[in-house]
């Protein structure tokens, strides 16, 4: 034998090239490139009868020709298993899909009742846009916290009685009691004044709503995961007058004209002084009723004017700024707003009672 069959090559490499291209899955690729990479497929037997080939040059001039042939072959398989792939994955996500259309396509009878939010989002959201009315900026945090956010920051340390009025959810993360989940929002309180002292950002007025958590058995009255909104405003000259304002001010906003707020004096470790604050009862206008025990008030949450102890652990200077807090309870709000009898039937779902709102 004195050269290679050159016709033969290029006839097995356009036969193997149009097997790669028109193999349509995976499976059947590999098997085209493993006969085309066999010892004993085309390319092979050609190159086992190289050996016949006496001139050492032409040997190994056909070498290259058939190295490069494969290379060719290799190559368009590569760039098919692109394609194959990409294919495949498409189709994978197409099965894949959940046809939510599926009732309304397949049953026109079933009439076709758009979604929307749960009550107790819709009163989030309404609250923060008073609050957004009234100059607060609006953000929100980690419901996950640490003992210090949550309680020492807030002039709440271990052992601190006031510990007691929040039956706490602890993690298993760290230490034992060091990671909870948060019973209040007021640790956001913490983060806004840790941020804005870092930044050189004060003054603060802000508003942060959220999902808070207690270990609390369900009743008309109390959920175990439930939301808050707090209130947070830090500037100069701040005083308890500007707190009752802003809380007659929303109370009238959001409940309206004819409901009032009032405050009490209550104890919170974070406030000095503190107070409870309560509104008219929205079910008697202030009559007296059994949802109010006959006082005409129903208690909201609480506030007070921010403890210098606060002011002390995240570094702000109580001679130069002052300020003032609330937080209260948007489940509470709904409740009230739309006189619903129990608090339960926010997280029951039941689409007869969802559907109302
Ligand atoms: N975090 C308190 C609670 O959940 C409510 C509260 C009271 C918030 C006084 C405040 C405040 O910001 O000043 O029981």
């Amino acid at each position: 034998m004195t050269g290679l069959d050159h016709e033969a090559l290029s006839a097995i490499v356009t036969e193997l090239t149009a097997a790669i291209s028109t193999v349509d899955d995976l499976a059947g690729l590999d098997e085209v490139v493993a006969r085309a990479t066999a010892k004993d497929g085309p390319l092979g037997s050609l190159k086992r009868s190289l050996g016949g080939i006496a001139d050492l040059e032409s040997r190994k001039s056909a070498g290259r020709a058939i190295n490069d042939a494969l290379a060719q072959v290799t190559a368009a398989a590569d760039a098919r298993r692109v394609t194959l792939a990409a294919a495949a994955r498409t189709e994978q996500l197409e099965a894949d899909r959940l046809d939510l259309t599926e009732v309304v396509i397949e049953d026109v009878r079933v009439p076709v009742v758009r979604g929307h939010e749960h009550l107790v989002s819709q009163t989030r959201a309404s609250l923060e846009e008073v609050f957004v009315a009234m100059g607060f900026t609006v953000t929100e945090g980690p419901e996950v916290e640490t003992d210090w956010y949550n309680f020492e920051a807030l002039n709440l340390p271990p052992g601190h009685p006031a510990r007691d009025m929040y039956d706490t959810m602890y993690l298993e993360i760290g230490e034992p009691e060091t990671v909870l989940m948060r019973t209040h929002t007021s640790p956001m309180q913490i983060h806004l004044l840790e941020a804005a002292v870092e930044a050189d950002a004060l003054p603060v007025h802000a508003a942060m709503a959220g999902r808070c958590y207690r270990l609390d058995t369900p009743d008309a009255r109390h959920l175990p995961v439930f939301h808050q909104i707090e209130g947070l405003v830090i500037d100069r000259g701040i005083t308890f007058a500007d707190l009752a304002g802003v809380i007659e001010t929303f109370t009238s906003a959001y409940f309206g004209p004819d409901i009032h707020s009032r405050l009490r004096p209550a104890y919170f470790p974070f406030t000095e002084p503190s107070a409870e604050f309560e509104i008219t009862c929205t079910i008697c206008r202030g009559d007296g009723c059994r949802t109010c025990s006959r006082t005409g008030w129903i208690e909201l949450g609480g506030c007070g004017m921010v403890d210098p102890a606060v002011f002390e652990a995240v570094g702000i200077d109580p001679t130069e700024w002052s300020g003032f807090a609330f937080g209260f309870g948007i489940d509470r709000c709904a409740q009230m707003r739309h006189q619903i009898p129990d608090m339960r039937l926010l997280i029951e779902n039941d689409l007869r009672f969802n559907r109302q709102f």
